[in-house]
């Protein structure tokens, strides 16, 4: 599959809802009521303006598949993603976390649900290590 990746624009705001308000989504999130419209878009509106956010939609074959946000704060990176719900259980989540990795110019970090395997392999294949555990939230990083 070719992979590429771009920044998000103004017109994502639409696909980026219907991801993060997908269930599996919700689940996974520290945040897992749904989201309203309204809502997000003026955290998307605020993101877009943010010097310290970027949000990355992934393509697989040009066709949005994915995407990474990328949070920096102390000299540090902290990613979270989202697979379109159609597109999971393929390796897409590995390879696209990988990559956005690679753009990193800082360490990455990421906090992920205990329970949440699948980001917890995602984490683990990008080569990030358990650093400490808050509650049920595990914090994973660079060594
Ligand atoms: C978590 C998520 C990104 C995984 O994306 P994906 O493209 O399905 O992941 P991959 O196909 O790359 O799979 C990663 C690993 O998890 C495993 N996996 C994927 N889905 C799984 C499932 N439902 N149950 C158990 N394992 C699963 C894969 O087999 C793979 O394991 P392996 O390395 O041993 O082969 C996707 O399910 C998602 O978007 N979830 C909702 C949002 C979320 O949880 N975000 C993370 C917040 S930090």
């Amino acid at each position: 599959m070719g992979l590429t990746y771009r920044r998000a624009e103004a017109r994502d705001w639409k696909i980026l809802l219907d991801w993060r308000n997908d269930p599996v989504t919700r689940q996974n999130s520290f945040e897992t009521g749904e989201v309203d419209e309204a809502s997000h878009r003026s955290w998307f509106e605020r993101s877009m303006s943010m010097d310290t956010r970027r949000i990355y939609i992934l393509q697989v074959d040009q066709v949005d598949a994915g995407m990474v946000r990328a949070d920096e704060q102390d000299g540090s990176v902290t990613l979270s993603w989202n697979v379109a719900p159609n597109m999971r259980g393929k390796g897409l989540g590995k390879r696209m976390v990988q990559l956005i990795k690679e753009a990193q110019h800082l360490p990455v970090r990421a906090e992920i649900k205990a329970q949440n395997v699948p980001s917890i392999k995602i984490a683990e294949f990008c080569g990030l290590v358990l650093l400490k555990t808050e509650g049920d939230t595990l914090i994973y990083g660079e060594k």
